[in-house]
């Protein structure tokens, strides 16, 4: 944990907080009962979908409908204990509810009254899954209470010391997605299956605690908070934060928590969420969760953004100082449609949620800031993409959208083929039918599975039945079985070229030819251009040339965690040691995986630079959320 008593360093604009410091599958013969009959009929009668070989539960046979919450939040223990009260729908009269769990104590199961005790077994443990909770119930059976604990190392949970959290107070935030919602709360851990909650959290005074859910906006008195959240959604968007939290509003419907010290900064930063919503809605249809926040969590959450509903979490490394980072918002806001709406039945169609949602959220770019900046945007994910391509090798399984995920981490499949492939497709889709075609269908799309789940093989029925329908010359120009359950990138793909990155390669071939950076033509150049630029530079590079970058543009010094990562990339390659500190810094006070991954990937390439990982490591890791944890012990061979 030293590693986060670092003192903030003004380099490090974007942390000018001082956070830094901080099978399963035994497959069953039986068809799941994700949630969901389509509202119109228009949809033709499809086969049962597979079920989730990510979860023990038998939802066909009894459905979770109604969670509610009772837990006290204990940071010296770091333990969440109370009780888990599961309201279910018994469908086929059995005596027996399967649950997930992985890592939790079970005290007592109860029954209805919350008295009468129930016979219960934990099953043996399975990798990534954890054990089923087998609970001995009747035909008559309505409620089953769970009391239990969790342990310190919950992997969902993260705890924080004050030092780590950067605040006078500790933190606790959750991160549920993919399969992580079972580590602090018993359930039916599926996202095919869908239940309402309501929760009583006590914390130690001083603190606020928020859900996805409706959220207080002050502390109260007592550390006690109740949440409600009436729609049904899936385990994987449970989501609780607790910690010296303030609000801000943003517009009417809209505001932004974040320690106080944060709060002003954020507020700023996040200002066009409203107008956000507004295209949104514009695009889509009305936003239908009621308030849309966003909790900035400290520098060790380990993703850009998440999806809670009403409440969005996200990573400080945002906060860039000119808006120039809030795609992000935008991404997390698309979700409230496509993913929390309209949601993947199983991890492997996470491409409908992320694909659809990548593509939603350059939708809302476009329309707030225009197509320039979207297509910036649209060539930096291309490239991702190809990166990933590279990665996972082009013919490979894992670059189909459909993924094949029995047997492994989900977390394993949650590539930027699901973001990048499946937005490029859905574009593809776009192009094909012309726009005003395919936002009628998607509008429609998401009101007809509005709240429910669906997997792959019920959207290519449904897009087929409502999109190409009598139309062979669309069907055989779209190719679907090719995009969805074929490698790589269909050669039909729609190009994407952004005219505002010419400059961007003029600069580079001058760079290429001699030109000193100071003499550079990059006036005006955005975040973007700056980003094209990094991930560009003319390879390889010698330490004088890398001098004369950092000393034009000051990179190494950049509050931008964007510019400062890609940077940090190209001094990894070019072994440029007057930014190793830099690096050092970085890695010690961000736990965000998408900017370590690729840091430490690049630095394990060669031997010094896996000593110097694994050193660096060596602090940073406490101050990592667990899932950031088991990305970097892999790439390092970590031991522990
Ligand atoms: N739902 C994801 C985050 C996620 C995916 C968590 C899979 C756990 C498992 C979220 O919407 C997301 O995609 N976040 C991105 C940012 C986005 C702008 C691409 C991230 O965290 O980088
Ligand atoms: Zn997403």
């Amino acid at each position: 944990m030293k590693s986060f008593d670092l003192p903030p360093s003004a380099a490090l604009l974007l942390l000018a907080l001082p956070l830094l410091a901080a099978c399963a599958g035994q497959p069953r013969p039986t068809a799941p009962a994700a949630a969901a009959e389509p509202q119109q009929p228009a949809t033709p009668a499809s086969p049962a979908p597979p079920r989730d070989v990510h979860s023990f539960a038998r939802p066909d046979e009894v459905a979770v409908e109604h969670l509610k919450l009772d837990l006290t939040v204990d940071f010296n223990a770091r333990q969440l204990a109370g009780r888990a009260s599961l309201r279910i729908a018994n469908k086929t009269g059995a005596d027996r509810l399967y649950l997930d769990t992985r890592g939790l104590d079970i005290r007592k199961v109860t029954l209805d009254d919350g008295a009468t005790e129930a016979a219960f077994t934990l099953g043996d443990e399975v990798e990534f899954l954890g054990r089923p909770l087998e609970v001995r119930i009747t035909p008559a059976t309505r409620w089953v209470s769970i009391d239990y604990t969790t342990r310190p190392d919950a992997a969902a949970l993260q705890w924080l010391t004050p030092a780590q959290a950067g605040s006078p107070s500790p933190f606790l935030y959750t991160q549920s997605q993919a399969i992580l919602a079972r580590t602090w709360v018993p359930c039916q851990d599926s996202p095919g299956v869908r239940m309402t909650y309501e929760a009583t959290v006590r914390v130690p005074r001083g603190l606020m605690a928020v859900m996805s859910a409706e959220n207080p906006t002050a502390k109260t008195a007592d550390g006690v908070y109740t949440f409600k959240m009436p729609q049904r959604i899936p385990s994987y968007l449970l989501a609780l934060a607790a910690g010296d939290l303030e609000f801000r509003a943003l517009g009417a419907n809209s505001g932004v928590y974040a320690l106080p010290t944060v709060v002003e900064r954020a507020a700023w930063e996040l200002a066009d969420t409203p107008k956000m919503i507004a295209a949104a809605e514009k695009l889509y249809g009305p936003y239908k969760w009621g308030r849309y926040d966003i909790l900035i969590l400290p520098a060790s959450y380990p993703f850009g953004g998440m999806e809670n509903p009403r409440l969005t979490f996200a990573t400080p490394t945002i906060l860039a100082g000119d808006r120039s980072l809030v795609a992000l918002v935008a991404h997390e806001l698309a979700h409230s449609w496509s993913g929390n709406l309209v949601t993947n039945a199983t991890w492997n169609d996470f491409w409908l949620n992320e694909g659809f949602t990548t593509y939603f959220e350059g939708r809302i770019m476009e329309a707030v800031y225009g197509r320039p900046y979207f297509d910036m945007l649209a060539v930096l994910g291309r490239q991702d993409l190809e990166d990933v391509l590279k990665e996972l090798g082009p013919d490979t399984a894992d670059t189909h959208l459909y993924l094949s995920l029995a047997g492994r981490d989900p977390d394993e499949g949650m590539t930027d083929v699901a973001y990048e492939k499946g937005a490029l497709f859905v574009r593809s889709v776009e192009q094909t039918v012309g726009r005003e075609r395919f936002d009628k269908f998607l509008r429609t799309y998401f009101d007809t599975f509005a709240f429910q789940s669906i997997d792959t093989t019920k959207f290519v029925q449904y897009l087929n039945a409502q999109l190409l329908a009598g139309k062979p010359e669309l069907a055989e120009k779209i190719q679907l079985d090719r995009w969805i359950y074929g490698p790589g990138v269909p050669a039909t793909a729609p190009e994407v070229r952004s005219e505002a990155f010419t400059q961007v390669g003029q600069a580079l071939e001058a760079l290429k030819a001699g030109t000193p950076a100071s003499q550079l033509q990059t006036t005006g150049w955005t975040t973007h251009h700056w980003l094209h630029f990094l991930r560009n530079l003319p390879k390889p590079l010698d330490t004088a040339r890398m001098a004369d970058l950092d000393a034009a543009f000051r990179f190494s010094e950049s509050g931008n965690s964007e510019i400062l990562s890609a940077w940090l990339m190209d001094v990894i390659e070019a072994r440029y040691q007057p930014a190793y500190p830099a690096l050092e810094r970085f890695l010690t006070t961000v736990g965000r995986r998408k900017f370590l991954k690729p840091l430490y990937t690049e630095l394990a390439k060669s031997p010094e630079g896996a000593e110097m990982a694994l050193r660096i490591y060596e602090q940073a890791r406490p101050g990592y959320h667990s899932v950031s944890q088991n990305t970097i012990d892999e790439i390092l061979d970590w031991q522990g």
